[in-house]
């Protein structure tokens, strides 16, 4: 997986774009971001999660009269390993080129077809893009968060807390066929056991303060930081605070191994030998990147985290004028 944090500029629509790599972005600050998704125009903040399925038009930007920053998660490595990446910026309505979609579906298309659980319009085609991915473009945050409140007092797995799966609604099935998502509650003072899994992982800490142990080293974390966790590596999550819940969003590649039936899991003790897994890749170790401030940055940095990379993202500008850009620290 790839992931960047993305900061828009007041009022700034990026021009309308496809690729062969689907993402998704998650709100982290600003109330109103904004991505059009095949003429589905979505404006989302803090916690809502929008799908850019692959091969979808989509254009990125902020409605809103204050910087917003969203994080990026794309199955990038995987489509490039692959030779299959393709971009396309030659966006067209009829055979005039546009600078922005015009919208083609209500604002509020997506909780209107699919926001009642287990109930499916059959009057509504629901392929949409090139097919394959959830026909669901946004999943907001509200009701994730209050399906976590409702299981707050529930025997958690203890393996990975409080988590609730993103799915297609067609399928049942995750999101993507390379990535899925989670939000994950972990309770006051919650610890879980340590697992391993051949899936990577990306945590984006929404709320509270805590720690990761990834093979045996402590990340701690904070709300809008991001923590990498490579396949093959021990994962245990500690909420720190005594009185607050601290909620992570999750991605996992778990889905682009199960067709070649190499995705497997582990929650023996962490102590216990690697006698039938991989060793990790030299380069194979847990990154932590700090959204710290939004800063004038020429270059940008990157981090290689095993198959994840954590960088900075940039937007693009007309020539002559200063990028902004989020500055990632290890
Ligand atoms: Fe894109």
């Amino acid at each position: 997986m790839y992931t960047a944090y993305r900061l828009n500029d007041p009022h700034e629509v990026m021009h309308p774009h496809k690729h062969t790599a689907s993402a998704i972005r998650f709100g982290l600050t600003g109330s109103q971001n904004f991505t059009g998704v095949e003429g589905e125009d979505i404006t989302f903040g803090p916690g809502d999660m929008v799908l850019t399925p692959r091969d979808t038009w989509h254009n990125h930007g902020n409605l809103g009269d204050k910087p917003a920053v969203n994080l990026s998660v794309l199955d990038l490595p995987l489509v490039a390993q692959l030779s299959a990446l393709t971009f396309d910026h030659d966006y067209k309505e009829g055979n005039e080129r546009k600078q922005q979609q015009s919208a083609r579906f209500p604002t509020d298309y997506s909780a209107r077809v699919y926001g009642a659980g287990g109930l499916l319009p059959r009057f509504v085609d629901h392929f949409r893009g090139v097919g394959g991915s959830s026909p669901v473009y946004v999943y907001r945050y509200d009701p994730v968060r209050e399906a976590l409140e409702k299981f707050r007092d529930w025997d958690a797995n203890p393996y990975e807390g409080l988590a609730i799966e993103y799915i297609d609604p067609l399928t049942g099935g995750p999101v993507f066929k390379t990535m899925t998502f989670f939000m994950q509650m972990l309770r006051p003072g919650e610890r879980t056991l340590p697992l391993r899994q051949t899936a990577s992982l990306l945590v984006a800490p929404l709320e509270g303060s805590g720690h990761g142990i990834v093979d045996g080293q402590d990340f701690g974390w904070e709300r809008h930081d991001t923590l990498a966790v490579p396949g093959g590596a021990w994962m245990e999550h500690v909420n720190a605070s005594a009185t607050d819940p601290a909620i992570l969003f999750i991605a996992s590649d778990e889905p682009a191994q199960k067709p070649s039936a190499c995705c497997n899991a582990s929650a023996a003790s962490r102590a216990a030998s690697r006698s039938g897994w991989p060793e990790p890749r030299s380069m194979a170790r847990a990154q932590r990147t700090r959204l710290v401030s939004h800063i004038d940055c020429p270059g940008g940095g990157q981090v290689w985290v095993d198959g994840t990379t954590l960088f900075v993202e940039h937007m693009r500008r007309p020539a002559g004028t200063r990028t902004r850009c989020a500055r990632a620290t290890g």
